[in-house]
């Protein structure tokens, strides 16, 4: 018999507190850093139209059916499954997919501190002028000299890891909550004061055609599975952290204009998420294209895109010191409220096994600072130190964001679709429209796991014929 686990952790104070901590967790270095250089390398407007499909028809009903067994179980991803699993009579090994979620998360970190650090450094840049008036090459130097400075980047990284340790110690009222209340918002308007630069630049129909006109035959190698990849990282989904949050996700809540008690619903909750994260990865291209098309830089560029872009902008706006300071300021924000998810899973399983939130944080930070070393390494001194697919960062980002999460993902909707009761997922789900929640259900227990899996084997099909 398995040892009953007993919810440890506080409850959100509303619904709205899960909307911006799940939104913190989703808007991060994957809408503001990822989406445009992935957009710029795997195949411009078609890789956004199939990223766009992926969100609408995998990411958004997978992403109810996390937040609905995160509710469910109330407890970490692990002890969720094995505790959902055992309510519905299947084998305990589900919570594997607990396990997997928390590796993958653990994994993701390390990386993701990594480039968190570079957008550290670039506030103090931004806040000395470091850009003012420089060209697009003087700033791609300072972006290649920063990759050649192993020791600066560890100060960075360092301070990064620190940062989440000490959110994610915390916990849930405390540390979460008061992080994300206020940063989403400025986050969101300085975006829209990039996007007026970048309108008035002379390049903006450049970008425009750039990410909007779809031809097929531009997707490069791999695409495909990069662009599931990429929906499931930006949505924080198919690893537990969406799990995780659920948990702590009131069932009911007291409408404010009747007084009365009502449960909240999944679904819009999840949508409203979804649109959010993916209005700002759509602005952040926006903003970046321009800035490639109009200083003849390439939009395949890589990592680094949107480091040698915005600084342009900020070197040249009025006030751009201000702007430049402030903006690299949210980005870290919006990192540290997405990375202290990546290592709630495995904080929350620490804590419901007896350890001290503090303790659960340092080793997990820790952990993930040493793993870090490695993709540090490859911008610089392990740079030509490649295998399967290139340097360790992009091997570590390939396995966790392509072959990971959709795996995780895949199994949530099979588990959600064909292993727990239907009674209970209804119940759960709270959603008012039948006719939507079949569709729902349908597209969870058919839709999204065919699609995860065609894409699965038309990459590994595409691998043996080249
Ligand atoms: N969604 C975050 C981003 O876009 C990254 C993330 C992935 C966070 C998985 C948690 C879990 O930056």
């Amino acid at each position: 018999m398995d040892k009953e686990y007993k919810p440890v952790h506080g409850i959100w104070t509303s619904r709205w507190i899960f909307i911006l901590a799940a939104t913190g967790s989703a808007v991060g270095l994957g809408n503001i850093w990822k989406f445009p250089y992935m957009t710029g390398t795997y195949g411009g407007g078609a890789f956004v139209v199939v990223y766009l499909l992926c969100i609408a028809i995998v990411g958004i009903p997978i992403m109810m059916a996390e937040v609905m067994i995160g509710r469910r179980g109330g407890l970490s991803p692990i002890h969720t499954m094995r505790k959902l699993a055992r309510e519905a009579g299947v084998s305990r090994h589900w919570a594997l997919l607990g396990f997997m979620g928390a590796l993958a998360g653990f994994l993701i970190l390390s990386f993701y501190s990594v480039v968190a650090g570079w957008a550290l450094y670039y506030v103090q840049e931004a806040a000395t002028g470091g850009f003012t008036g420089k060209s697009a090459d003087d700033i791609g130097s300072i972006f290649s000299g920063l990759l050649q400075s192993p020791w600066l980047l560890l100060g960075c990284h360092t301070l990064f890891m620190l940062l989440t340790m000490l959110v994610v110690a915390h916990g849930v009222e405390r540390g979460l909550e008061r992080a994300v209340r206020f940063l989403m918002p400025s986050l969101f308007v300085l975006v829209l004061v990039l996007l007026g630069y970048s309108l008035s630049s002379g390049a903006f129909m450049d970008g425009v055609r750039f990410m909007f006109h779809v031809d097929f035959s531009a997707l490069t190698r791999d695409a495909l599975l990069v662009a599931l990849g990429h929906a499931f990282f930006t949505l924080s989904l198919g690893m537990g952290a969406i799990m995780a949050y659920g948990a702590y996700m009131p069932k009911e809540v007291t409408d404010p204009a009747t007084g009365n008690r009502k449960s909240v619903s999944i679904g819009s909750t999840v949508l409203m998420i979804a649109v959010l994260d993916t209005v700002i990865a759509i602005l952040m291209g926006l903003v970046i294209f321009p800035l490639v098309f109009g200083n003849g830089l390439d939009p395949s560029s890589g990592p680094g895109l949107m480091f040698v872009t915005l600084p342009i902008a900020f070197g040249q706006m009025p006030m751009g010191v201000l702007f430049g300071t402030l903006f690299f300021v949210l980005v870290v924000f919006a990192a540290l409220s997405s990375s202290i998810s990546l290592g709630e899973p495995v904080a929350a399983w620490m804590v419901e096994n007896g350890w001290s939130r503090a303790k659960a944080a340092v080793l997990i930070g820790s952990g993930a600072w040493v793993l870090g070393l490695a993709t540090l390494l490859s911008f610089n001194l392990w740079s030509e130190v490649t295998f399967l697919r290139g340097t360790f960062f992009d091997n570590i980002d390939f396995l966790t964001t392509s072959i990971f999460l959709p795996l995780g993902g895949f199994l949530i909707a099979v588990f959600a679709g064909w292993i727990m009761k239907e009674t209970q997922v209804r119940k759960e789900l709270a959603m008012q429209n039948f006719k939507l929640y079949m569709v729902w259900r349908a597209v969870v227990r058919i839709f999204a796991p065919l699609a995860v899996l065609t894409i699965f084997v038309h990459t590994i099909h595409q691998a043996f014929t080249g």
